[in-house]
């Protein structure tokens, strides 16, 4: 018999529902008026940081995520806050030295982090450790993290081991992270059943509404024993979102499953956010609806839309169902990774080049480059051959930890940016996203324009650029990939070749 219990709810609204849902753009100023509110709620956490958010602040908000954090802590003192991290990317999208781990992780929990959910996007456990590690270290509640994806080397024993594995590393608890919404409600019931008989410790689930099942699943893995689930509030969930909490509580209402949270108050909470949704000028098409289809190219959420952007940008919009066709070849070729950032950046970028060029591979970016060398972790299954005597010519991939290969960093990074650094904090946006952080300073001293009026400039530029640019496929939003000739970013890596 699964023991019946109150079912607790973290909700995910300031992350991951408008990173799904509005390209991440939602500011601080729109969450500091309800955040109090949502306090109230009894919520078991707030997910309220790390992912695309760091990134988006500085980049497109002109906002010190640190400052967002800090803001968020003095309103919210009664709840846990919850933040995403890429394990040896943090939240970045490679492998930084394990200096700036140890330092990234002191000030995340100094700010106000209580739990981080750590992941690994091939869920290489290797990649997690040092997070783990000084997660534990600083205070904070470790939440190890697998990234439930469907192939032919992903079965429930796959995950099941993982588990067993991550719980005897110290986490705290387990997520089942499933970004794409792949997980079914049968299979999920199946999952959890036998994940719950061998770990001891709380398993949350976090599901994306993409396919349609999410809702279903959370059902079936409510019955299966599952401690916490992930939701969103109503007017910010369902599509690529999270499903809603609102609608969770409600169906639990009365139930041995009663998550005891109060309707009235949230309903207060999704009002709110459908109003803050009007001042954004996002179109949603993308991002509502189901989506069946994801079952096969597993794209996260938020990738879809930034594949269409790097496709129109090209004047290529016709090549967008050829292009998620592609997807899942690249990805078998790669050795099926579980998509998500940042392989799914990487996968969904060649798949692009791949059809815009009309040939596969003619050119190849240096992350594809850097993962077939092994500087991501150990893929999952076999590189296609092929693609692996081109790339290697001969030489073998490392099997090492990847950041066992890099220097310390941070004393290299303070040389370099010491004069615009207001606070310790700011050495860490810059070794993380060095371009982006180093004109944010720089607008904030008033050294170059407000990003307005760059985005303007930008904005002419790309008009006038010609037909097929492939550089700006590496630099549509985020600069997912960095390409091999362009500079910018690329002084952190020191990994041989
Ligand atoms: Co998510």
């Amino acid at each position: 018999m699964t023991e019946v219990k109150k079912i607790l709810i973290t909700d995910t609204t300031l992350r991951d529902a408008h990173q799904s849902l509005m390209a991440t753009r939602m500011r601080t100023e729109d969450m500091l008026p309800i955040a109090e509110k949502m306090d109230n709620v009894g919520f078991y956490s707030l997910e309220v940081w790390g992912g695309a958010t760091f990134d988006t602040c500085m980049r497109f908000l002109d906002e010190d995520p640190w400052e967002r954090l800090r803001k968020l802590r003095q309103r919210i003192k009664k709840t846990k806050l919850q933040m995403l991290l890429r394990g040896q990317n943090l939240l970045g999208y490679r492998h930084y030295a394990d200096d700036v781990v140890e330092n990234f992780i002191a000030k995340v929990i100094a700010n106000g982090i209580d739990i981080i959910r750590i992941f690994d996007a091939l869920n290489d456990i290797r990649n997690m450790e040092k997070a783990m590690f000084y997660t534990k270290r600083e205070g904070g509640h470790v939440q190890a993290t697998i990234s439930y994806t469907i192939s032919p080397l992903h079965d429930n024993n796959h995950f099941i081991e993982m588990g067993k594995r991550l719980e005897e590393m110290g986490a705290d608890s387990i997520c089942i992270k499933d970004m794409a919404g792949l997980l079914s409600p049968y299979n999920v019931y199946i999952l959890i059943k036998e994940l719950k008989d061998k770990i001891s410790i709380p398993l949350q689930l976090h599901c994306h509404c993409t396919s349609g099942m999410a809702p279903l699943a959370y059902l079936k893995a409510i019955e299966a024993g599952v401690d916490v689930l992930d939701t969103a509030t109503s007017s910010l969930a369902m599509g690529t979102s999270q499903p809603p909490t609102d609608s969770i509580v409600a169906s639990l209402k009365g139930t041995p499953y009663d998550t005891g949270l109060d309707l009235e108050q949230l309903s207060e909470i999704s009002d709110y956010f459908k109003e803050v949704r009007k001042k954004y000028d996002i179109p949603l098409e993308a991002a509502l609806g189901v989506d069946t289809n994801v079952l096969s190219y597993q794209i996260p959420g938020g990738m879809i839309s930034n594949l269409a952007a790097q496709l129109a940008q090209q004047n290529a919009s016709h090549l967008l169902a050829e292009t998620l066709k592609e997807v899942p070849r690249v990805r078998a070729d790669l050795g099926y990774p579980p998509l998500v950032t940042p392989s799914s950046q990487l996968v969904g970028s060649q798949a692009v080049v791949n059809v815009l060029l009309g040939e596969r591979y003619k050119m190849v970016s240096t992350e594809i480059k850097n993962y077939i060398r092994g500087l991501y972790g150990k893929p999952p299954g076999e590189i296609n051959p092929e693609l692996r005597e081109k790339i290697l010519q001969g030489s073998e991939p490392v099997t090492c930890r990847p950041a066992d290969l890099l220097e310390p960093q941070m004393e290299k990074a303070r040389s370099e940016i010491e004069e615009y650094m207001e606070k310790e904090e700011d050495l860490l946006s810059y070794i993380l996203f060095p371009q982006v952080a180093l004109n944010f300073f720089k607008r904030r001293q008033g050294l170059i324009p407000e990003l307005k009026e760059e985005e303007e400039k930008k904005a002419e530029e790309v008009k006038v650029k010609s037909n097929l640019d492939l550089s700006a496929i590496y630099r549509v939003d985020s600069s997912l990939l960095s390409d091999e000739d362009d500079d910018e970013e690329v002084w952190d890596i020191v990994y041989p070749t």
